[in-house]
Formats: C-alpha cells, structure tokens, sequence
C-alpha cells in the first residue's frame, strides 16, 4: 500500500535523487526552475509517496510553488515538479499525489493553478489549455503545454499577463 505523507526536511536528498532519475537530465534549466529560485515550496502541500513496509521507498513525490500571474499579481499555484518512481509508474501514484495536492490547496483557500504538463495526462484532473491561453510564462514554454485548472470556478476568468515570480510577504489569498 502507498501512503501519503508532507513532506518533511529528511525527504530532501531522496527526492532530488528521484527527480533526476525520472526527468531528463538538466531539468533545473526549464524555465518553471526560475519562478522557483529563492522562493519557498507551499509546505503543507509538498507530499511524499512511501511503501507502507519496512523499507517505505520512495515511490513518489509532488511539490507546489506560489506564483503570481500578470500586472493584477493573480495569486497562483504551480503544480509540480511530480513523479513516480520510473519503476512505479502507472500504478496511480502520480495520481494519487496531484488528486491530495489538489484537494490540501483548495482546503487551503487556493483559487487557482497552473502547471507546464501534457493535457491527455492533466485533462483527467481538471486542468485545460483553453484556460490558460490568456497567461505566458518565462521563454522558453511551449504555449500548448500551459494548463490551468479552477480550484474554484470562475477564477481564471480575466486572468492575464505573464506568470512571475513569488513576492516574499504578498497576502497569499487575496482576491483578483
Ligand atoms: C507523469 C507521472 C507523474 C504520472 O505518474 P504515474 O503514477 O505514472 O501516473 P498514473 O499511474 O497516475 O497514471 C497513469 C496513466 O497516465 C498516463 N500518462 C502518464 N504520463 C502521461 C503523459 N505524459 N501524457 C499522457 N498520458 C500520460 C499513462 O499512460 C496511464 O494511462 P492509463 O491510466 O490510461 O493507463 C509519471 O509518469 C512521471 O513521473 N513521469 C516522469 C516525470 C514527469 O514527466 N512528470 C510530469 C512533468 S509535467
């Protein structure tokens, strides 16, 4: 059984062993790394995917980042990075991590978020092209691979401009 855990300061180095290991090589080099430098991980939704044995693997991990989308600073969560294990893919963890992630944001008063994903994968979540098509980010993004997903409808209606980076002491659920 996998179980679901926060993520906690002794899951770093066993989480970044596993991002290197499941995306490609060079991967803090994608544009999304910028909107993340020197800005802190939502905590409460940085999740852990362990093995209920002994050993407790790490199976898969999910993190969050606040952004801030255009001139309005639209408070935003970016979905990612997530991944499974590449020997334990397919087997609904990633699922499993963005469904809770998902669930802990809009507990938590998140109206919306955005990822850079492939939308046969994210669709089944909720996320979609067509509301995101109004918000760009940092070059180089592939536009078509920009998604959005209302954590409470509505709430990327009129939501524009380019995704920025997270401003140390901006109220997190202000309205836009
Ligand atoms: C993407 C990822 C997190 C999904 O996690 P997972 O635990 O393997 O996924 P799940 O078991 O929840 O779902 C599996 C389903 O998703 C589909 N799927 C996985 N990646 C997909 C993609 N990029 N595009 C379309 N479908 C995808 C699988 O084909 C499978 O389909 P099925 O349910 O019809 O059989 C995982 O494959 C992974 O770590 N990939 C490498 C890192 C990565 O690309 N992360 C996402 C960055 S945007």
């Amino acid at each position: 059984m996998i179980v679901l855990s926060t993520e906690t300061p002794g899951d770093h180095w066993e989480i970044e062993a596993l991002l290197d290991t499941a995306f490609a090589p060079g991967r803090t080099g994608l544009s999304s790394y910028r909107l993340r430098d020197g800005v802190d991980p939502v905590p409460e939704l940085c999740l852990t995917a362990r093995d209920d044995d002994a050993i407790a693997a790490l199976a898969g991990t999910i993190r969050f980042w606040p952004v801030s989308i255009g001139e309005a600073a639209a408070p935003a969560l970016l979905l990612g990075p997530v991944a499974a294990h590449p020997t334990r893919q397919g087997e609904g963890i990633g699922a499993m991590l963005i469904l809770e992630g998902l669930e802990r944001a809009a507990d938590a008063g998140w109206e919306r978020c955005i990822l850079i994903g492939d939308e046969p994968y994210y669709a089944r979540f909720g996320f979609r092209r067509s509301l995101a098509e109004a918000i760009a980010f940092p070059p180089p993004t592939n536009p078509n691979r920009i998604l959005a997903k209302e954590l409470i409808k509505g709430t990327m209606k009129g939501v524009t401009g380019t995704v920025r980076k997270w401003r140390a002491g901006k109220t997190r659920h202000a309205k836009t």
